[in-house]
């Protein structure tokens, strides 16, 4: 039931996981905020407890608003939140476990020394939230506040040796012109090879990844860089990486307000993220929900060193049921060809596509440099060379609603230009009220050494997550069909390029989560 909003202060304990997350108790609108709390033993089936923190002190009373965990070396987490206090100024609190040994960590009391962090009179009172999980190198603990200066994102470092007594450090860890609001960003190192996961105080031989949300696009954007602890915490953005506007994202659909941690009893780092409704207030209050958490992905470094990977969780083949397959499918020009056997609206889907001869992909015209306008231009029904190619995801049976996930190639200068689009333009026979993007990104391969590509895309019934390219490029989208519901929703694989592809398809019926300890 109600609103939620930002995941927050995700964490591994003693065997169990804990999401927080915003949450209004009173309504499918925004507002009244607490944190609300789950608890799982595999981040699929879950719990829900009562909210963990709410507003109840003047350092709070306005809202309790986004913040992490962290677990401190002595194995006691402490979580940090932004508190919304009488003058709604944004003020940094924490708040500890009332008792260490209930395994779920119902109660969490706010000790009397809050707020640990306000805005000085330099800085901008009503936005600076978000606090980051802390990590320690050295002697001092650290911690990022989003916020923003004029129109300028900034990433506010604090210090502390106690955990208790934090300053702000003369110069931030970062900040960017004409970006907006920072919100909810997050740093985390990434080893330079392997999947395997850092906890955030790990320093050594790796990467550190800086994510912010920007409020005015709402999107996220990360940049992978160089963190010098020693050298006055400076984070250095690696060569080659964009800031801002036209950085890399996790994620080029809806998935905002998103944030890792690691995890220990798996040495991997996992993000979660916020899903939106895309529909309209009014639709919200009649369902009685608006947004979601989208599926947890495993992150890490890809091998080039260019950008993260991402794969949904492997808890979540758990769920997986009845299994189809199609080996070898050849997919002429024009044809759609059904997936026959699973549950269309409950299912993942596992592809890998082969292209015969890229010679007759479309010219690549350099001036179309924003993925989402190309895709909007050219939808799945415009006919290409060698694409676009894909899967059309909750389908009515005779395709008067589908959303489209499929990929199109160009012929670049130096090498093929690949893009992914989720397109959701077509999802819904409704006409009015719904937010229907082409989105879109652009995937990092060399078409020229394997001719193939793959899609994984996880359907549950109003949300389509697709991995391009093993989690090169991964987009989310909403969409809310009419007719294409539950039994009556269709799965095809489509080729609307003039050359032929074959698909091998897998494909599972997805069963519903249960309680955590059923
Ligand atoms: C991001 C955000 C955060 C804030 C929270 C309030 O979606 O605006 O910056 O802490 O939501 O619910």
């Amino acid at each position: 039931m109600n609103w939620i909003n930002d995941p927050n202060g995700p964490m591994y304990y003693n065997g169990i996981y804990h999401l927080f997350y915003q949450y209004n108790p009173k309504g499918a609108v925004w507002g009244n905020i607490v944190w609300a709390h789950s608890v799982s033993k595999d981040m699929v089936n879950w719990e829900a407890l009562e909210p963990a923190i709410y507003p109840s002190e003047s350092f709070d009373i306005n809202g309790c608003w986004s913040g992490s965990a962290t677990v401190l070396p002595e194995n006691k987490p402490v979580i940090f939140y932004t508190g919304i206090d009488p003058n709604q100024y944004q003020v940094q609190n924490y708040a500890v476990p009332e008792n260490l040994s209930d395994p779920y960590l119902r109660k969490w009391v706010k000790p009397a020394d809050n707020p640990i962090v306000a805005a000085d009179e330099t800085m901008n009172k009503t936005a600076f939230r978000d606090p980051t999980t802390a990590w320690k190198i050295g002697g001092h603990w650290r911690m990022v506040v989003a916020s923003r200066r004029k129109q300028r994102g900034m990433a506010y470092l604090y210090r502390s040796r106690d955990f208790r007594k934090w300053i702000k450090a003369k110069h931030p860890l970062h900040s960017v012109p004409n970006t907006g609001m920072f919100e909810c960003a997050d740093f985390f190192p990434v080893s330079l090879s392997g999947d395997t996961g850092l906890d955030n105080s790990a320093f050594g031989p790796n990467k550190h990844v800086l994510k912010v949300s920007l409020d005015l696009t709402r999107y996220e954007y990360y940049t992978i860089g160089s963190y010098f602890p020693e050298a006055r915490d400076k984070y250095v953005v690696g060569k080659g990486f964009v800031d801002g506007w036209n950085g890399l994202r996790f994620d080029y659909g809806n998935f905002y307000a998103s944030k890792t941690f690691f995890d220990p009893s798996k040495n991997r780092r996992i993000l979660w993220g916020w899903t939106n409704e895309s529909d309209a207030a009014q639709d919200d209050a009649q369902k009685g929900w608006a947004g979601l958490q989208a599926i947890p992905r495993k992150v890490w470094l890809d091998p080039s060193g260019k950008q993260l990977l991402q794969w949904p969780i492997e808890e979540i083949e758990t769920l997986r049921g009845q299994n189809v397959q199609l080996s070898n499918q050849e997919l002429k020009s024009g044809e759609h060809i059904e997936v026959k056997g699973i549950t269309a609206a409950q299912v993942d889907v596992d592809i890998t596509f082969s292209i015969p001869n890229l010679d007759k992909a479309e010219p690549f015209d350099p001036s179309w440099t924003n993925a989402q306008d190309l895709c909007g231009l050219k939808g799945s029904t415009v006919q290409g060379g060698v694409g676009p190619f894909g899967l059309l995801t909750l389908a009515s049976e005779k395709l008067e609603e589908y959303t489209p996930v499929f990929f199109r190639v160009f012929t670049g200068l130096y090498k093929h230009v690949v893009l992914l689009c989720s397109d959701s333009g077509s999802s819904s026979l409704r006409k009015e009220g719904l937010y229907k993007p082409s989105f879109a990104g652009f995937v990092d391969v060399d078409l020229d050494d394997t001719y193939k590509i793959s899609l994984r895309t996880l359907i549950d019934h109003s949300v389509v997550e697709s991995f391009g390219a093993g989690g090169k490029t991964c987009i989310t989208s909403r969409v809310y069909p009419l007719v294409a519901v539950f039994d009556d929703a269709h799965l095809f694989v489509f080729n609307n390029g003039t050359e032929t592809i074959t698909a091998d398809v897998k494909a599972w019926s997805m069963a519903k989560p249960d309680k955590m300890n059923n």
